[in-house]
């Protein structure tokens, strides 16, 4: 059966790896359209990504009809997979979630502490929308959920959208299994382990080849310096204490919560020098468009991996892959908890491991956390709920609740300041707030 595919945020200079992997799998996962939407500010982008995909189909000879709209309705039209990869406000509204929190004393980040929540307020609205378009107009479709902060909008929209439909996917669990395999010398195949916890604060509880337990080894790996940070972060290596006390593998986000301090300093220092990370990202970006621009260019540039996001198009390509074909396989996505985590609520979204059938995912069941990460991930939920409490509601208390809840903010005098600098600078982007804050 020829399968549709609707990629939302088709401008994105991340594309071309997407289109990559749906033409690698052509022999399995038989899409026969594809198609890019965007919106009026990424006009141009789109067109050039069009033109380089395009290319790309082409010179695969793959049986692929691409086009690429500003029409999102249009486009939805009888759509089985919608993936979404936007970013509200752009790598503009990214910087200033980095430097605001930064120049309050806070960590900057694109999806932790007060930035990952502002930028959560700006997307749950926006994605809540499509969400409810494609229930309106392609029903039977998957919405592939790519965009950050990806396990709170997740949640959000299974909570708020009346599409249900809904799993969210990043590629650190991806690229922490790939990584491993190259620690052990391993073919990745014969890899496994046990994902736990929330997206970017998710544990590998245990590192299985074929069966033995190799957890302890790959520790050992990290501990000698082995390190699986993608490109957006520069890791800082973990203690033998941390690694050995904790037992299991930690993911390169843990950084922002277990090194606190240097993290800060580490990011000062890089904020000073290079800019920040959504600044450094606008020059690795103005470089990639001119190369896509190249009418000799008809394959993914290598450069593309100079992006944090690198290989997402692999986690997104399985998960649509094994939905189609009903293959059983066990993939790490965020879904529903619905008991398979004791301590958190049914309702919550959970990063885990999952059984990826045509009717979607079957998390499997992990019972209730290890005792030393339980109070910290339980945490980290509240203050999701609160973020998205806050992002629906459009209400400061709930904003100020959720700051109050997050363990990289909390610090209650300071957190009217800093609310008020990110409020300012957002203002275009947050509608939901216009009662409460802006009037
Ligand atoms: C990581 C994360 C993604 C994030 C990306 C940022 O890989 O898992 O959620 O979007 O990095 O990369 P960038 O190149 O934009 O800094």
């Amino acid at each position: 059966m020829a399968v549709k595919v609707v990629i939302i945020g088709g401008g994105s200079s991340y594309t071309p790896e997407i289109i990559e992997g749906l033409i690698d799998r052509q022999a399995s996962f038989p899409v026969r359209e594809i198609v890019l939407v965007d919106i009026e500010e990424g006009r141009e982008k789109l067109e050039i990504v069009g033109r380089l995909a395009q290319r790309m189909i082409e010179k695969a000879n793959a049986e692929i009809t691409l086009s690429w709209t500003l029409d999102r309705r249009a486009a939805l039209v009888g759509a089985d997979f919608v993936s979404t990869q936007i970013r509200v406000g752009g790598l503009k509204a990214r910087a200033l979630d980095e430097r605001i929190p930064l120049k309050h004393g806070f960590i900057g980040q694109e999806t932790n502490g007060a930035g990952g929540l502002f930028k959560a307020f700006r997307t749950i609205p926006v994605l809540i929308d499509l969400a409810n378009e494609v229930a309106e107009i392609c029903p039977d479709a998957w919405l592939v959920n790519f965009t950050n902060p990806a396990g709170i909008v997740t949640e959000a929209v299974l909570k708020h959208s009346s599409h249900k439909k809904v799993i969210g996917v990043c590629n650190i669990p991806f690229n922490m299994r790939n990584s491993v395999a190259e620690i052990l010398e391993t073919p990745v195949e014969r890899v496994a382990i046990e994902f736990i916890g929330l997206n970017h604060f998710v544990f590998g509880r245990h590192v299985w080849v074929d069966g033995v337990d190799r957890t302890r080894d790959v520790l050992a790996s990290l501990n000698a310096g082995n390190d699986y940070s993608p490109a957006n972060i520069v890791g800082l290596g973990w203690s033998e204490s941390f690694l050995s006390s904790l037992g299991m593998l930690p993911n390169p986000y843990h950084q922002y919560y277990f090194q606190t301090k240097d993290v800060l300093k580490k990011d000062l220092e890089a904020y000073e020098q290079n800019g920040t990370r959504a600044e450094v990202v606008q020059q690795v970006e103005a470089q990639l468009f001119e190369k896509y621009k190249d009418v000799d260019l008809a394959v993914k540039p290598e450069e593309l991996e100079k992006r944090g996001g690198a290989y997402y198009s692999d986690a997104a390509c399985n998960l649509m892959d094994s939905i189609h074909n009903d293959r059983g396989d066990i993939q790490t996505v965020n879904t529903l908890n619905n008991g398979t985590i004791r301590d958190l609520p049914e309702d919550a979204v959970i990063e885990v491991n999952a059984v990826i059938t045509k009717s979607g995912p079957r998390p499997i069941s992990i019972g209730a956390l290890p005792l030393p990460i339980r109070g910290l991930i339980t945490n980290l939920k509240t203050f999701e709920q609160l973020a998205i409490q806050a992002a629906v509601s459009g209400s400061y208390e709930d904003a100020y609740l959720a700051c109050l809840m997050n363990p990289l903010i909390q610090d209650e005098k300071r957190i009217d300041p800093l609310l008020k600098d990110l409020f300012t600078a957002h203002e275009a982007y947050l509608p939901q707030f216009k009662k409460e804050v802006y009037s």
